[in-house]
C-alpha cells in the first residue's frame, strides 16, 4: 500500500452514502486513510465486509495482530484509535481471551433477560414523553435527540451499570469524546484518556463503597473472587465498551428512524396503517443508516485475498456496516432508498459472528417501545428544517443527527 493510492476517508462523515459510493466505484476492498492518517483497507460490499468478519484469519486485538500497533501511542495524530482499539475487552480482543471476556457479560442482555426490562423502558419512555410535551406546548420547538432519543438508552444503561447522576457528565463527555473523529490532535485524545481514567475508576470505587443490584457490582465481584476470569484493565474497559455503547449506538437508531419517517409521509402512513411493522422500520433504519456506519480496527492474521488484491497480514481493516447497507448488489438499484416495506433483516448492522452486538435485544426493545408511542402521542410532528439541513455528528465513526428539531404539532 502506497500512501499515494489511498482515499482519506471525511473525519466528519458528512456524507457516507456519496463516500460509500466512490470507495465502492474503486473495488471490493480498497486502502483508506483514517483520520489522522492511519492506513486500513475498506471493503466496500456486503459480501466482502460479511466474508472477512466471519473470516477467523481476521482478528481484533492489535496487540497481537497489527503490525503499526508499537508506534501508535507516539504517533502526533494517531492517538486517538486508542479510544477505540487501545481498550482491553471483548471488543478488542480474539479467541480465547474474546470468549471469556464476551461470557462475563452476554448472558445479562440475552433476550429473555432483556424482556424483562421492557417495563423500565416503557416508564421511562412515559415521563420523557411527559416532559416534551410540557417542553414542547404551544408550539416552542423541541430536539428528539436531547430531549428524546438520548435520554431513554442512557437511562437505561445507567440503571443497569448503577452509574450514579455524580457521574452522569463525565460519562457523556466520554462518550461524545470517543465518537467524535473530526479531531485527530494530541490534546483531543489526551482529554478522552484522562476521563477513562477519571470516571471509570471513579465508577468502581462508587460500586465497591455501595454495591447494589447492578452490572458494575456484579462485575466487581467477578474481579475480586477471581482475578484470573478478570484484571483490573479489563473490568475498567468492559465497564467502557458497554455503558459506552449505551450511550451512543441507540441514541442514533432512535433518531435516524424518526428523521427517516418524519422526512417520508408514505412510509409514516404505512406503518401508521399497520402495512408495515415497526420491526421493518428499525431494520431498515439500521440498514441504511446503520447507527455505526464503520467500526475500527480488525487486522489480517495471515495474507488475505480479496478479488485480484492481497492484504498483507498485519495490514488494519475496518469494518464498514455503512457501505454494506448500501450496496446495489444485494439491496438493488434502490439501495439507497428508505423503504421499510423491503423486509432488510439481513443488514449487518449489529454485526455477525463471535463479534455480534450483545446489546441488540435492548436497543432493538427501546427503539420498538419509544417510535410508536411517539408517533401515537404526537402525531402532528414536524421537522422544523428541510432534512438536507440537518447535521450529521462530526465522525466517520456513528451516523446520526446532532439535532432533530421538531414542532410537535396541535
Ligand atoms: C442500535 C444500537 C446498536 C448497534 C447498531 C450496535 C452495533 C454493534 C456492532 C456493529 C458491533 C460490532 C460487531 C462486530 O464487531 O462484528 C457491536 C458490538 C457490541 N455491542 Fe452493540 N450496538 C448497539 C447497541 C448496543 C448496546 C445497547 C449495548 C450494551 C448493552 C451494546 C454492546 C455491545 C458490545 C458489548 C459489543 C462487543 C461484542 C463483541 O465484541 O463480542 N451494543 N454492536
Amino acid at each position: 500500500m502506497t500512501p499515494g493510492q489511498r482515499t482519506a476517508l471525511d473525519p466528519f462523515g458528512a456524507d457516507i452514502p456519496a463516500e460509500t459510493a466512490r470507495l465502492r466505484a474503486l473495488g471490493p476492498i480498497v486502502p483508506v486513510e483514517l483520520p489522522g492518517g492511519i492506513p486500513a483497507w475498506a471493503p466496500t460490499d456486503y459480501d466482502t465486509l460479511r466474508r472477512l468478519i466471519l473470516d477467523p484469519e481476521v482478528s481484533r486485538d492489535p496487540r497481537r495482530h497489527w503490525s503499526l500497533w508499537p508506534e501508535i501511542p507516539d504517533h502526533p495524530t494517531w492517538g486517538w484509535i486508542l479510544g477505540w482499539v487501545g481498550v482491553v475487552n471483548m471488543f478488542s480482543t480474539y479467541g480465547a481471551d474474546h470468549t471469556r471476556l464476551r461470557r462475563l457479560v452476554a448472558p445479562s442482555f440475552t433476550h429473555r433477560r432483556t424482556a424483562a426490562m421492557a417495563p423500565r423502558v416503557a416508564a421511562i419512555t412515559g415521563e420523557l414523553l411527559d416532559a416534551l410535551a410540557r417542553k414542547g406546548a404551544e408550539g416552542a420547538p423541541v430536539d428528539l435527540r436531547e430531549d428524546l432519543a438520548r435520554p431513554l438508552p442512557i437511562r437505561m444503561i445507567c440503571e443497569l451499570f448503577g452509574v450514579p447522576d455524580e457521574l452522569l457528565a463525565d460519562t457523556a463527555r466520554l462518550a461524545d469524546g470517543v465518537i467524535d473523529t473530526s479531531d485527530p490532535s494530541p490534546e483531543h485524545a489526551e482529554m478522552v484518556q484522562s476521563l477513562i481514567f477519571r470516571t471509570l475508576p471513579a465508577l468502581i470505587a462508587h460500586k465497591r463503597d455501595r454495591p447494589g443490584d447492578d452490572m458494575t457490582t456484579e462485575l466487581i465481584r467477578v474481579r475480586d473472587e477471581d482475578g484470573d476470569r478478570l484484571s483490573d484493565e479489563e473490568l475498567m474497559y468492559t465497564l467502557l465498551l458497554v455503558i459506552g455503547a449505551g450511550f451512543e449506538s441507540t441514541v442514533n437508531l432512535i433518531g435516524n428512524a424518526i428523521v427517516a419517517l418524519l422526512s417520508d409521509p408514505r412510509q409514516l402512513a404505512a406503518v401508521r396503517s399497520g402495512s408495515v411493522g415497526w420491526d421493518a422500520v428499525i431494520d431498515e433504519t439500521l440498514r441504511l443508516h446503520p447507527s455505526f456506519a464503520t467500526l475500527p480496527l480488525r487486522y489480517a492474521v495471515s495474507d488475505l485475498t480479496v478479488g485480484d488484491t492481497t492484504i498483507p497480514a498485519g495490514d488494519a481493516i475496518i469494518t464498514t456496516y455503512a457501505a454494506s447497507g448500501l450496496d446495489p448488489a444485494h439491496y438493488g438499484d434502490d439501495a439507497a432508498d428508505f423503504d421499510a416495506a423491503r423486509g432488510a433483516d439481513d443488514h449487518l448492522a449489529f454485526g455477525i459472528g463471535v463479534h455480534r452486538c450483545i446489546g441488540a435485544p435492548l436497543a432493538r426493545l427501546e427503539a420498538a417501545t419509544v417510535l410508536p408511542a411517539f408517533f401515537t402521542r404526537f402525531p402532528h410532528s414536524t421537522l422544523t428544517v428541510p432534512p438536507s439541513e440537518l447535521h450529521q455528528v462530526p465522525s466517520f465513526i456513528a451516523e446520526g443527527w446532532r439535532e432533530i428539531p421538531v414542532r410537535l404539532g396541535g
